[in-house]
């Protein structure tokens, strides 16, 4: 159990989607689990602390803006989720249309995949106002507000209550500011970000663009060195602060019986002499069919290989209402069947093997330990958990993690292999040279992975959050940043 200072229990967090779904049920509501980097990072201080987390559970509902609010977990609950209603409208608009449809492939350089729809714009003023009068009535001490879905909210709350403590954090890429700049409400998403007291992203880069974005739009003085803004006589601290994980769940697990039986079963069904994994959101960010192209470059380069090695690609199912993502998974489904059409070689390892499902931890950390390599090869990811996770459950010494640059992880995971996901014969190069890495090398490759992981795990991040947010409603004092280790 995580420990931190008193006064955590005042946190309020609010965020788009929260750890549960809401399903209707006899006469209560169900709530089942979500998966995401978000929730995993942020359920474990309100299960350690108590404390409020307002999201939107799944449900729609034309009449209300709240719905139930509940004990979490079921049975022995340790914190509050209150619903929050979107109507079919919002949700088409604003979680469709302008976080999935526009904020999502701009900030992920993706621009022609947006479309800028005025609809969508004022669906997503009107969520953001609906949050921020919900987030008001729970009056907590410190308000945290996450991500790219809720960038109105620190403004509103700041409006209605100036004295309040407001944290900020993104979980996607800040692009360049001369993409964020296509944005025609851009101006109104970063002065809605400055309403807070300390906006963090996962890397320094983000924190230079996003700076350099606010430069375009608005006067301000910048302090760099500090990461710290004074925008109309308030000061605002921006901070580079990546998400951790629980690292010692994962190491726990990774010692499991259960779970290294798993393992040996897993390797021993897909019949291979080396395994390749990619386990990632069904997402067009992810890079799932270029990996698969590079896999099959892999096999036509060094043929040595076919027949001895596969590549195993979990894709957790996500988004499904959008069509992008339904054209996705055909895609997948397409290149899947035809790279292992042309390189099966009736015996042996089958090129691709593909599952499109999600996983609970002590089945992920399983798939970790059954790999010789882990593929993340993101086109574009904030960060990207699934490596610190593989890092964290190693503790055998082996195993190579293959980064792409454009991960945010990469600009902190310095032991791992960088291939670059848009070049099918690198990404081969590099799949071989990770096959042929001698143990020993694979060993202290893990060994300064596994030091940066464990050092900047996930209560390292959500106390040095809370910490900075704290401090600034008495004022920033630098021995208060001193004191949060940045
Ligand atoms: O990384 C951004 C994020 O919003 C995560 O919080 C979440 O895990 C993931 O994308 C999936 O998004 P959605 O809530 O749209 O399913």
């Amino acid at each position: 159990m995580y420990s931190y200072s008193k006064n955590t229990a005042q946190v309020v967090v609010v965020s788009n989607r929260g750890a549960y779904t809401f399903q209707e049920g006899h006469d209560q509501v169900i709530p089942r689990r979500t998966v995401g980097g978000l929730v995993a990072a942020v359920e474990p201080v309100l299960t350690a602390h108590g404390g409020t987390w307002i999201s939107w559970c799944g449900r729609l509902d034309h009449s209300k803006e709240q719905g139930v609010k509940l004990g979490i977990p079921p049975g022995e609950p340790r914190y509050q989720i209150q619903e929050v209603f979107l109507t079919p409208e919002e949700h088409d608009h604003y979680y469709h249309g302008f976080c999935n449809a526009i904020l999502w492939p701009l900030c992920h350089q993706l621009p022609e995949r947006c479309s800028f729809e005025k609809a969508y714009w004022e669906a997503y003023r009107r969520v953001n106002q609906k949050f921020a009068r919900i987030t008001l009535e729970a009056k907590k001490e410190i308000y945290w507000i996450h991500d790219f879905h809720l960038a109105l909210v620190p403004q509103l709350l700041r409006q209605q209550s100036p004295g309040a403590a407001i944290a900020f954090f993104w979980h996607i890429p800040f692009p360049p500011a001369d993409l964020f700049q296509i944005l025609p409400w851009g101006r109104q998403i970063i002065y809605g970000l400055l309403g807070s007291d300390l906006i963090a992203f996962h890397t320094s880069r983000y924190v230079e663009n996003f700076l350099d974005t606010m430069s375009c739009y608005y006067p301000a003085r910048i302090y760099p060195e500090q990461g710290l803004i004074r925008f109309r006589n308030r000061k605002i601290l921006v901070q580079a602060l990546p998400v951790g994980i629980n690292y010692h769940r994962f190491e726990q697990l990774a010692t499991d019986p259960a779970v290294r039986a798993r393992a040996a079963e897993i390797r021993k069904s897909l019949g291979a002499e080396k395994v390749l994994l990619g386990i990632d959101r069904m997402d067009y960010t992810k890079g799932i069919p270029e990996r698969i192209r590079a896999m099959a470059c892999f096999l036509e380069k060094y043929p040595e290989y076919r027949g001895r090695v596969t590549l195993l690609q979990i894709a957790v199912p996500s988004r499904n209402g959008i069509g992008e993502y339904g054209i996705l998974k055909q895609e997948v489904e397409r290149i899947v069947g035809e790279v292992n059409g042309r390189y099966d070689q009736m015996y042996g390892a089958v090129p691709v093997r593909y599952r499109y499902q999600s996983l609970d931890q002590a089945e992920l950390v399983a798939h970790y330990l059954a790999a010789d390599v882990l593929l993340v090869t993101a086109l574009r990811d904030g960060l990207n958990l699934v490596a610190k996770e593989f890092v964290a459950s190693r503790i055998d010494g082996k195993g190579v993690l293959i980064l792409s640059p454009f991960a945010g992880a990469a600009q902190e995971l310095h032991g791992a292999l960088l291939a670059n996901p848009f070049e099918p014969a690198h990404l081969a190069a590099k799949i071989k040279m990770a096959l042929e890495m001698s143990f020993q090398e694979q060993k202290s490759r893990l060994e300064s992975l596994r030091r940066t992981v464990k050092s900047r795990d996930v209560r390292w991040w959500w106390q040095t959050n809370l910490k900075l947010v704290k401090s600034l409603g008495s004022g920033i004092s630098p021995a208060a940043i001193n004191a949060a280790n940045l």
